[in-house]
């Protein structure tokens, strides 16, 4: 085995990395052992960048088995009955928990020019998918999904199966190009564009510019983590303005409590 090999091997023995996909620990691993000076430094680096851009965001128990099962308690195809069981789920995600307070208005807002809405992709999602219950949705409509826990996606494809949704979760690092059977109506890019700048910096350019998509939500976090606001909005909304600076998209900006939204179209 090469040192990358133990790097990955290390990483993916910690309860909390375990199901991060391997390719991703890989990149990273990579890129870490070419940075630090020993093995070890590598290691504690990676798991530290992986605790910034997912690890930080998601409980310490998940008990995908448990939900799945209360999600299957729900009568098929029963959105309102969905509702508060996802609800209940999602706030062991800390970007889905924040987002609870606006579901109501967030998806019937900025989603209204498009709906119904037939396909989507969901860009290193978290725990999204569970805001399906709310979103306009066309049945029978196509979810993608993307994000790097093997278990998480599992799940997800359960559930987008329960919704008796066409498509898929998939466990993968959406750095590299995302490759989809088909384009899509709607990408959909929550809150991820600053955790995936903090790897690759031209991250937030390639997927506005590359994703197989005729339309776009994008949103950029109102506060951190810790819960204080330091001016984000406004630097967000300049790095959008950055991000989309050249092209001729029509942009629509919608303002909730705790993000900041943009309804792209191509
Ligand atoms: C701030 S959360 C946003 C989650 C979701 N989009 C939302 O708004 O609720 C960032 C998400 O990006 C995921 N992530 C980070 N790096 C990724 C990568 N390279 N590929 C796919 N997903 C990634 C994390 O696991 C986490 O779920």
């Amino acid at each position: 085995m090469n040192q990358l090999d133990d790097l990955v091997t290390a990483v993916r023995a910690s309860s909390k990395y375990k199901y991060v996909c391997e390719d991703y620990v890989r990149n990273l691993g990579a890129q870490e052992l070419a940075r630090r000076a020993n093995l070890k430094e590598a290691v504690k680096a990676t798991k530290n960048k992986l605790h910034q851009v997912a690890g930080a965001y998601l409980d310490s128990t998940t008990r995908y088995a448990e939900w799945l099962q209360q999600l299957r308690a729900v009568q098929p195809g029963d959105m309102s009955a969905l509702r508060p069981v996802c609800a209940r789920i999602m706030s062991h995600h800390a970007s889905t928990r924040e987002r609870l307070a606006s579901l109501d208005s967030f998806y019937a807002q900025t989603l209204a020019r498009l709906a119904p809405v037939h396909s989507v992709l969901d860009v290193a999602c978290g725990f999204n998918p569970l805001a399906i219950p709310w979103m306009p949705l066309a049945p029978g409509a196509t979810y993608y999904a993307f994000d790097i826990y093997e278990d998480l996606m599992a799940f997800l494809h359960e559930f987008i199966n329960l919704c008796q949704l066409h498509g898929d979760a998939q466990a993968s690092n959406v750095l590299q190009p995302v490759a989809l059977p088909q384009r899509v109506q709607l990408a959909v890019v929550l809150k991820a564009i600053p955790c995936l700048e903090q790897v690759d910096k031209s991250a937030g350019k390639n997927l506005l510019e590359h994703l197989d998509a005729d339309h776009l939500l994008v949103s950029f976090p109102a506060r951190s983590l810790g819960g204080r606001s330091k001016g984000m909005l406004n630097n967000y909304e300049a790095r959008f303005m950055e991000l989309i600076s050249g092209h001729n998209w029509q942009v629509e900006r919608f303002e909730f409590a705790s993000e900041l939204a943009f309804f792209i179209t191509k």
